[in-house]
């Protein structure tokens, strides 16, 4: 495989000659190691050195790149993305205009269940490359790794189907895809008033199905008011572990739902959302090692309260910052606009926004041995990016992009 060096690099951000071993947290979340004015290669798609511009060795490389004094940072890792669904939703955002909540869309059988329509009658192909296109879409944006739910189907086949087109992003793109299944993200309207029995199919047959097939590293449930509870939760769960399916949480996203209490109990890797969480919640999460996966990007669309970031992160909790790509509340997945409304709208430092977005972000989804930062053997997943003004510049310029070259695995892209 190829070799690079980058020379004439301004600013390497997120640069960590031993990575951290456990996500940051408290004041540790705003420590984002910088060198300045510096060279870094890259050898069989993996970061194998860096040093100042002075001690720029011999350029025996395959490829020479001048970075032109900009600045390079890790890829976004962003670990809470629904970003294989069929067509869109605006109609329904247009009733929102008009004064229907989220919940009363819902109600009447709009939102997700427009989308597991949807997604029933697309054929497999088609939603694949309406997919693909979102997936290209946020490597543009500087996106390296990406968790994607399924959650859309809510019968097997179609559960199914979603999971095998998120693994065909894997395959058809250089991002690493991780998959969760979020089976019980609606109750479907076969089962309508009769959720437990929909929770005994997620049991007996999506579970066990998709495990078999090695379809998803994670579970996930919409524990929230009209959609499913923290029992259903605690069966899931139970029923996965035995799979070793992780599990995850849609949690106190329109309310004080229990979804926090009930992923830490069960290990959850993140709960994530977590608009209505007081003290309480973030005094437990911070004892434990469960992330808090904050995604301001739906807050923003919907028009919502956000989530406390200051009370999380210093109560000590660890944060990641993710899109939440999914045509119902959040249809875009621009990470770096995803920092900078955390900065806005959340108090979050720029630096705590940044580490929340890579580091954090790969740790939620267990992807930080070779991913999230820049440090000898992990991945080379690179943004680099023209000459700043200073680091904080790039996300206090919300609507700027700077990308010049996107480094993937590696490669050029
Ligand atoms: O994370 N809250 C549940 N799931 C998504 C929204 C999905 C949709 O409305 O299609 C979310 O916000």
């Amino acid at each position: 495989m190829q070799s690079i060096l980058i020379h004439s690099i301004g600013t390497l951000a997120g640069v960590w000659r031993q990575a951290p071993k456990r996500p940051l947290r408290g004041a540790s979340l705003a420590s984002l190691p910088v060198e300045n004015d510096c060279w870094l290669s890259i050898r069989d798609g993996l970061i194998e050195d860096w040093g100042p511009m002075d001690t720029c060795p011999a350029s025996d490389c395959d490829i020479l790149m001048d970075a032109k004094k900009g600045t390079v940072l890790p890829s976004w890792c962003d670990s809470h993305t629904h970003l294989v669904y069929a067509g869109s939703r605006e109609r329904e955002w247009v009733d929102k205009l008009n004064g229907l909540s989220y919940q009363e869309v819902a109600r009447r059988g709009g939102g997700i269940l427009n989308s597991v329509a949807l997604l029933h009658e697309t054929p497999e192909q088609d939603l694949l490359s309406q997919s693909l296109a979102r997936a290209r879409e946020i490597i543009r944006q500087g996106t390296g790794a990406v968790e994607i739910k399924s959650g859309y189907g809510l019968s097997l086949e179609d559960e199914m189907k979603m999971l095998r087109v998120a693994r065909s992003i894997d395959e058809q793109t250089p991002l690493t895809v991780k998959t969760t299944l979020l089976a019980a993200h609606a109750v479907p309207v076969r089962y309508a008033g009769c959720r437990e029995r929909y929770v005994d199919e997620i049991i007996t047959e999506m579970i066990p199905a998709v495990a078999a097939e090695g379809l998803a590293q994670y579970v996930d449930i919409f524990c929230e008011e009209g959609f499913f509870t923290v029992e259903d939760a605690a069966r899931i769960f139970e029923a996965a572990s035995k799979y070793g399916l992780v599990p995850k949480v849609h949690a106190n996203q329109l309310s004080a739902s229990g979804g926090v209490e009930i992923g830490i109990k069960y290990g959850a890797a993140s709960v994530d959302h977590l608009e209505c969480t007081g003290p309480e919640q973030w005094k437990a999460l911070a004892s434990s090692d469960t992330i808090a996966t904050l995604l301001p990007g739906a807050t923003f669309f919907m028009d919502l309260d956000y989530c406390n970031a200051r009370g999380l992160i210093d109560s000590g909790a660890a944060v990641a910052l993710a899109s939440n790509y999914n045509p119902g509340s959040c249809p875009g997945g621009d990470m770096k606009f995803m920092c900078s409304l955390a900065s806005i709208a959340m108090k979050m430092l720029p630096s705590e926004a940044l580490n929340a977005a890579t580091l954090n972000g790969a740790f939620a989804m267990g992807v930080e041995k070779f991913l999230g930062s820049i440090s000898p053997g992990k991945k080379a997943n690179l943004q680099i990016l023209s000459a700043l003004p200073s680091l904080d510049h790039l996300t206090y310029a919300f609507n700027t992009s700077y990308i010049k070259t996107i480094i993937l695995d590696g490669k050029i892209i």
